[in-house]
């Protein structure tokens, strides 16, 4: 079993996991244990059937996070192939989780930690939640993938706005782009984003994880198999659509089993 660093705490209550992003002292700055672990957290989460919905978030009300932990760059970015192996180190177990992510953001949402949200399906943030990319202050260049990531929840245009201006910006300012899907007082977004979650659990996990799959998989602008054209129909063989249909009828809340 995959050993997490102490800057990554997992808690569980039932079938909702939150993972919590734990460097408070540091604003959530991801440094490389982080990020692994950051990594092993959802691929863990990934491979448990009994999850139904995962939320990301940072400890404490500061941030978020504050991108990557810049006291490593010295060491880790200081020339390109190293640059790049950094890179390659943080793992894809977000981007790969089968479970909906929802992030919740508090804070400043900044950089790297930024670069987390297009990898999560939902994205709530408090009221004074600040955003920003200051790759550009800093003389770094955000790659062709992270830009192919911001432009799923931004467009073209204010993308570039972002990444140009680098300059930081409100969750107004998210919200009216793009970036979150959802704006709330700040001391009602845990309520909203458990709240989210539970709705998300109370419905058939096979439904979510099949959604996520396909929305997913349409990002990649190769053409469907026939395979994959017929994976939407395994939902009518499922367990759960006959407790889904049973449920309707008698005009009962469902319990799915993900079966
Ligand atoms: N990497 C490593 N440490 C960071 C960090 C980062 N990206 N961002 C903040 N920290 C650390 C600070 O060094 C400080 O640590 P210290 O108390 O040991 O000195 C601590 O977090 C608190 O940050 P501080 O700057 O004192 O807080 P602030 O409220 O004055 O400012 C920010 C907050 C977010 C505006 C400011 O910290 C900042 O601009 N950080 C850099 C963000 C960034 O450029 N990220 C992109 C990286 S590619």
């Amino acid at each position: 079993m995959t050993t997490l660093p102490d800057t990554i705490l997992v808690d569980r209550d039932g079938a909702i996991a939150t993972v919590t992003i734990n460097r408070p002292e540091k604003l959530n700055a991801i440094d490389t244990r982080t990020a692994r672990g950051l990594s092993d957290a959802f691929d863990m989460l990934s491979a448990d059937d009994g999850v139904r919905a995962v939320v990301l978030r940072g400890a404490g009300d500061r941030a978020f996070g504050v991108g990557a932990d810049i006291s490593e760059f010295g060491d880790r970015r200081d020339d390109p192939d190293r640059a790049r192996d950094y890179e390659a180190s943080w793992g894809s177990g977000l981007a790969d989780c089968r479970h909906p992510v929802i992030a919740l953001v508090k804070g400043y949402c900044i950089g790297g930690s930024l670069g987390l949200l297009p990898d999560t399906d939902i994205r709530i943030a408090g009221e004074s939640a600040t955003f920003a990319i200051p790759a550009g202050r800093l003389g770094i260049a955000y790659g062709h993938d992270d830009i192919a990531r911001l432009k799923r929840l931004v467009s073209h245009a204010h993308a570039l706005e972002i990444l140009l201006e680098a300059d930081r910006f409100p969750a107004g300012r998210a919200l009216e782009i793009g970036l979150v899907s959802r704006i709330v007082p700040d001391d009602e977004v845990e309520t909203e984003v458990y709240a989210a979650a539970r709705r998300i659990a109370a419905n058939a996990p096979l439904s979510a994880r099949w959604h996520k799959k396909f929305a997913r998989r349409l990002l990649d602008p190769a053409p469907l198999t026939e395979e994959e054209r017929a994976e939407p129909f395994l939902c009518f063989a499922t367990e759960d659509y006959g407790i889904g249909r049973a449920a309707f009828a008698a005009r009962t809340t469902p319990r799915f089993k993900g079966r």
